[in-house]
């Protein structure tokens, strides 16, 4: 009999609809540049999620548990990836402090999504 692997949302979702709020709020408040850059750090840690998923689906023996998984995150990764692109595309690149805000927010998306996986 194969595993029951459905997956839960994280108990941690009503924190992070708060802080992914405050997180657009402030960096909104920074200027339009500075919530674009907001965009690309979290698409980019997204795509970097997604694309380690995809890996662990080319497991056969997971693949074949959920058949349509693999497509459901190409897609999603696809739409994230034209998100960071909007971004990009509206100056992202050119907020002040770009490197800093990127990295913050990174490490802030990557903790968010490790702290996920467990509770
Ligand atoms: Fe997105």
């Amino acid at each position: 009999m194969v595993a029951d692997r459905r997956v839960r949302p994280t108990a941690l979702l009503p924190l992070w609809h708060v802080a992914g709020f405050a997180l657009g709020a402030v960096t909104a408040a920074l200027g339009e540049r500075a919530a674009m850059a907001c965009t690309v750090a979290v698409e980019e840690t997204i795509d970097a999620h997604y694309a380690a998923q995809e890996v662990e689906l080319e497991d056969p023996a997971l693949a074949e548990q959920a058949p349509e998984l693999a497509g459901t995150i190409a897609a999603f990764r696809a739409e994230e990836l034209e998100h960071r692109d909007i971004g990009l595309a509206h100056g992202a690149e050119q907020a002040p402090g770009y490197r800093l805000l990127s990295a913050l927010i990174r490490t802030g998306c990557r903790v968010a999504i490790k702290l996920s996986e467990r509770v």
